[in-house]
């Protein structure tokens, strides 16, 4: 980039992060997530780290805190709310133990770790054990006095267990969960008559997600997540509202010098007090107990109930946090070891369309390589054109791109505002990429596809499929090796995968001899399958998992292995009428899987595959009663016990159908941890909802 594009993209990134930290902090709204945001900051960070003469005093990078609305009364803070320094790796948090230790060499660098909850700062104040006051961040110096709101909050105590503590104290303490704790409980604390309290107000994930819900039934705008709605909800004039809104409040500072040693101490004098905090949060002698802390977290982050967007580390030793000081508006001896973000800004370099198993053409992002959420995206999928429509997307548009957990990343939205005037519209192309006959769109279809048979791409696809987990399960042949398979003329159709023999894979470059070896017994191991999974393999058209399964319902064999030319046989006589009669099965799959077994494609593939000696099992039948015939589920949430696939075979085992959607005609929804919509839309339908205790009873009981 020349300096006179780094000045021109600098001067429109400081106005859209301008425009965005507006709607955040004064309007409490917000267009892109805080991840975007950061990610646009840290672009302008970069390139001003580049181009230092090009930084002004007017830009984002210079400037921290927010502006304090006029509507609530002010606050001054006798002790300023600082921020933390943010630490996105082991590097950084070397790095800051580095500077501390230098900055002040007499300490004592033990830790304390606990969750950053992604909420809004608030400090309490109570007089003799009463709540008086409480305010808002503002500025660090002057916040907004929000004490009526926070009132509505149950987890903040109007009194505290003052009581209760010198009751306790004076008796030495007992076997109270308390009183434990408090035994040693100073006096200054007792007899304190104003303490200041810090702590996080937020919004538990699924109450916002339940507010959001009703707000989609009343046709309202959907909030952007749980963080937002809580800082909104404190600052609301009318209490009524934020006490409709469920908040919580943790507590994770005591301001207040009582003589407390250790922020540790200050948890345990603060759960004392009757406030609620961070139960997994605890002390760490070096910077490894902080990274186990920091893993176990991050793994159960998804789990919680709330958000958290990192965790706090401290020096636990409050003498020497006191004495490393200020530095900028962070406390030198603690910082903020961040999660990796879920979004991110990146630009689109290109738009490149794939041809998938059916001959769909899905136009694919391909972005400047990001890191999100732990790993490096580089392509995202658009999905069709009407999506990039939605979008209003342009090649060499600068994107946000979500990617939050396993979820495949995401284009969420396009920041049109960076545009230069050299972005290029995208176009559906009229013929296929890669065999270049003309591709067709159906009247009112989104998608549009290769209707070419010998198309290569399609078949290199179906290769895939067919040897997928759900389908043939052909454990180490992944693309890369079917693409070298293919290239080198081994393989043009699936049954070829099973002629394959030791001395075809060793010779290929870089394919070790275990490794064939692994490859040809992994191979030999897939030849027996379940008719409904070989169904689901030949990728029939409009045939998916459930489809496929059905359809295997049908074969009322008197053997229970067949071979695949018998299958073909059994499928052909099936006629039209009685494939649309199979309940669950649509008109344009029963179409389809008519058309299929009456080519000569399909009739040479099935030969081939008998000779190669596939084996297929019909389902069993009788082997499990079928206590679940006839009834519909729907499966929503994460099981702890058992896969989602898991649970769909036991149901499906026991003769129960497994259904996408909850209709009227769901028996049960099955709701694990963090439900979907589908939880609530069986409620509103009356559809009984089974826990996965009362689910694997049901199950039980078909034995
Ligand atoms: S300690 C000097 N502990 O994170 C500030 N902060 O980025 C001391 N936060 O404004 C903060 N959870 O709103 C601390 N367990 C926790 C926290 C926490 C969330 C927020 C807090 C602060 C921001 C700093």
């Amino acid at each position: 980039m020349t300096k006179h594009e780094a000045k021109e993209r600098i001067e429109k990134l400081k106005r859209e992060i301008n425009h965005h930290r507006y709607l955040y902090h004064v309007l409490d709204r917000s267009e892109i997530s805080d991840a975007a945001l950061d990610s646009l900051k840290h672009e302008l960070v970069l390139l001003e780290r580049q181009y230092p003469e090009l930084v002004t005093p007017d830009s984002p990078t210079q400037r921290v805190g927010g502006v304090p609305l006029a509507k609530f009364s002010k606050v001054s803070h006798g002790v300023p709310m600082l921020s933390l320094e943010d630490a996105f790796s082991k590097t950084d948090m070397s790095e800051w133990r580095g500077r501390i230790r230098k900055a002040y060499p007499g300490g004592d660098f033990r830790f304390f770790a606990e969750q950053k909850i992604d909420g809004f700062a608030i400090s309490l104040t109570y007089e003799n054990g009463v709540f008086v006051r409480g305010s808002t961040r503002g500025d660090g110096l002057v916040g907004e006095d929000v004490t009526a709101n926070l009132k509505t909050i149950e987890s903040i105590p109007l009194a505290l267990e003052m009581e209760n503590i010198r009751e306790k104290t004076q008796k030495g303490g007992s076997t109270m969960r308390v009183s434990r704790k408090s035994k040693d409980i100073p006096k200054s604390l007792i007899s304190s008559g104003i303490l200041e309290i810090r702590g996080e107000v937020f919004m538990t994930k699924k109450t916002f997600e339940k507010i959001n819900e009703e707000r989609k039934k009343g046709g309202s705008t959907l909030y952007a997540n749980p963080r937002n709605t809580a800082a909104g909800s404190i600052r609301q004039l009318d209490p009524a509202v934020a006490a409709s809104r469920k908040l919580e409040f943790l507590a994770y500072a005591l301001v207040t010098d009582v003589g407390q040693a250790s922020h540790g101490r200050e948890h345990e004098l603060l759960e004392a007090l009757g406030f609620k905090t961070d139960k997994t949060a605890r002390e760490c002698a070096d910077l490894d107990e902080v990274f186990s802390f920091y893993n176990e977290i991050g793994n159960r982050r998804g789990k919680l109930e709330h958000q958290i967007d990192g965790i706090v580390v401290s020096v636990n030793d409050n003498a020497t946090f006191e004495k490393l000081g200020v530095a900028g508006k962070a406390p030198r001896g603690a910082i903020a070891f961040k999660f990796p973000a879920e979004e991110a800004t990146t630009r689109v370099n290109d738009i490149v369309v794939q041809v998938g198993r059916t001959g769909a053409l899905t136009p694919v992002a391909h972005l400047e390589p990001v890191p999100i959420g732990g790993t490096i995206v580089s392509h995202a999928s658009l999905h069709n054109q009407d999506e990039i429509g939605r979008l209003g997307l342009k090649i060499g548009d600068t994107v946000v791109v979500k990617r939050a957990g396993d979820v495949i990343p995401k284009v969420v939205s396009v920041l049109t505002n960076l545009r230069t005037g050299k972005e290029r519209a995208f176009r559906m192309p009229a013929r296929c990429p890669v065999c270049k006959e003309a591709v067709q769109r159906e009247e009112g279809e989104v998608i549009s596809k290769c209707v070419n048979k010998k198309c290569p791409a399609k078949n290199k696809e179906a290769l895939a499929h067919f040897v997928s987990r759900k389908a043939f399960n052909v454990i180490g042949l992944g693309d890369k090796i079917l693409k070298k398979l293919s290239d080198v003329g081994l393989i043009s159709d699936a049954a070829d995968i099973f002629f394959l023999e030791h001395g075809d894979l060793s010779p290929l470059e870089r394919f070790a001899e275990r490794s064939a070896d692994n490859l040809i017994a992994s191979i030999a191991s897939s030849k027996k399958i379940a008719l409904g999974k070989f169904l689901y393999a030949l990728g029939i058209p409009h045939v998916g998992e459930e489809t496929a399964r059905l359809l295997a319902e049908q074969v009322k064999s008197q053997k229970s292995k067949v071979k695949s030319d018998e299958v073909l046989k059994v499928f052909q006589n099936f006629s039209l009428e009685a494939l649309q009669e199979i309940p669950g099965i649509g008109p344009t799959a029963a179409q389809s899987i008519h058309g299929y077994f009456r080519t000569p494609h399909t009739e040479k593939l099935l030969q081939k595959l008998a000779d190669a000696g596939i084996i297929i099992e019909s389902p069993k039948r009788g082997a499990v009663a079928q206590t679940l015939k006839g009834m519909g589920f729907v499966l929503t949430g994460e099981l702890a016990s058992l896969t989602r696939d898991e649970a769909k075979d036991k149901v499906r085992e026991r003769g129960g159908e497994v259904q996408s959607a909850v209709s009227a005609k769901t028996a049960y929804v099955v709701s694990g941890a963090h439900p979907g919509s589908k939880h609530e839309k069986a409620k509103k339908l009356g559809v009984r909802i089974l826990s996965e205790e009362e689910f694997l009873k049901l199950l039980d009981s078909t034995f």
